[in-house]
């Protein structure tokens, strides 16, 4: 009975997994204002960048070094969590972030508008195969459509970069439950109107990671606590070093004291990188963030200031 019901299971993980649905058949607008907008989304919003280029850990944030978005070197157990957040030490297997440039034969050149999309939103390749989660697919399908096309137009629209990502090779059993995380949308997503400009900031602070990373989570279930929600105190590590993101909720504890300016001053303050000790460096994306709008900066803080203050508390290491 036990090895009936084992290989049901492993046969439901192979045949029924990961959920999926066809590629949209779409076909995006390489207009200048789209090709703008996605530049802006990929680059110093979403960080789409930041992560799938090699980095200057000399500077502070991580810059991106050139040319960017042709992959980075791949993690293994043995990688020191050097860059992307605190999963990516002692991997288990090994797994590369692939190269996004349009290059046909190693990169997303081949791939239909609509596979793109739904790769970045829905978490399955132009195969129809799992992506591992650290690519933020889960986060990603909060990506208003109008949005996700405006990062297409703007990856297809860089020079293609020649760059060899080896294929992963994920571990037992995250080989198996890797499969459970992709999930179609079931609609369209819509644009938050920008004259609500609380729904618009939720939108960019969901959107650019900010809850992701400043949301402390139960580490097996990887759900955020309940009434925790931007309280940060989640541990990081970079380089043997733990930093904790900061609470952004009004609390005293938190962004309580700081007015708006000292919040819009505080990532404008890293738009020319700073050389820094790799050792004191910080795994926020300060210099990828410097280049968002004071607008859309403002944006956050309003929404963090309509938060429930609540005080900062750090999760044991
Ligand atoms: C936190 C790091 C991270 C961020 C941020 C990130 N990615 Fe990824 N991405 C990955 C990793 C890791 C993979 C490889 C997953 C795998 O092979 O299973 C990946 C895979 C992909 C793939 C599949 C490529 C292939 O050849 O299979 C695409 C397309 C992609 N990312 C696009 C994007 C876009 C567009 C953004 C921004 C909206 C983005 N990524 C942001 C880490 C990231
Ligand atoms: C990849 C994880 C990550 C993401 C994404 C992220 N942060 Fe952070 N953040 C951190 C870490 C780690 C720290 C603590 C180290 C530091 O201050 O650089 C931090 C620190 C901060 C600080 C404190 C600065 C200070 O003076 O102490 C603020 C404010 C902040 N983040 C706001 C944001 C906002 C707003 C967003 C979204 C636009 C965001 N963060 C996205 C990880 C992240």
């Amino acid at each position: 009975m036990v090895v009936a019901g084992a290989i049901l299971t492993l046969a439901y993980f192979t045949v029924f997994l990961p959920r999926q649905q066809p590629a949209q058949d779409i076909k995006v607008a390489m207009t200048p204002e789209n090709i703008e907008r996605g530049r802006y989304l990929a680059i110093n919003v979403l960080q789409c960048v930041d992560c799938h280029s090699e980095r200057d850990w000399s500077l502070y944030g991580g810059p991106p070094i050139e040319p960017v978005g042709a992959g980075r070197s791949c993690m293994t157990k043995d990688t020191e969590a050097a860059g992307v957040n605190a999963g990516q030490a002692n991997f288990p297997g090994i797994l590369c972030i692939r190269n996004i440039t349009p290059d046909v034969e190693t990169g997303i050149g081949g791939w239909t508008d609509g596979e793109i999309i739904r790769s970045v939103r829905e978490g399955v390749d132009n195969h129809g195969s799992s992506l591992f989660p650290i690519m933020p697919y889960f986060i990603y399908r909060n990506v208003s459509d109008q949005d996700m096309e405006a990062v297409v137009a703007y990856l297809r629209s860089v020079e293609p970069v020649t760059s060899v990502r080896p294929q992963k090779e994920i571990n037992f059993p995250m080989s198996y439950l890797m499969h459970l995380w992709p999930e179609p949308l079931d609609g369209p997503v819509p644009m938050p109107d920008r004259s609500d400009r609380l729904a618009y900031g939720e939108y960019l602070a969901v959107v650019a990671r900010c809850e992701f990373c400043h949301t402390p989570k139960d580490p097996n279930s990887m759900d955020g606590f309940e009434g925790r929600r931007f309280a940060g105190g989640m541990p990081f590590f970079l380089n043997g070093k733990v930093m904790y993101p900061m609470n952004l909720t009004p609390h005293e504890s938190g962004l309580g004291s700081w007015t708006k300016e000292q919040f819009i001053q505080r990532f404008k303050m890293f738009a020319e990188p700073m050389k820094v000790d790799p050792r004191d460096n910080t795994l926020m994306n300060w210099n990828a963030f410097s280049g968002m709008t004071e607008e859309d900066l403002g944006l956050l803080y309003d929404f963090f200031m309509t938060l429930p203050p609540v005080p900062t508390e750090l999760e044991p290491i």
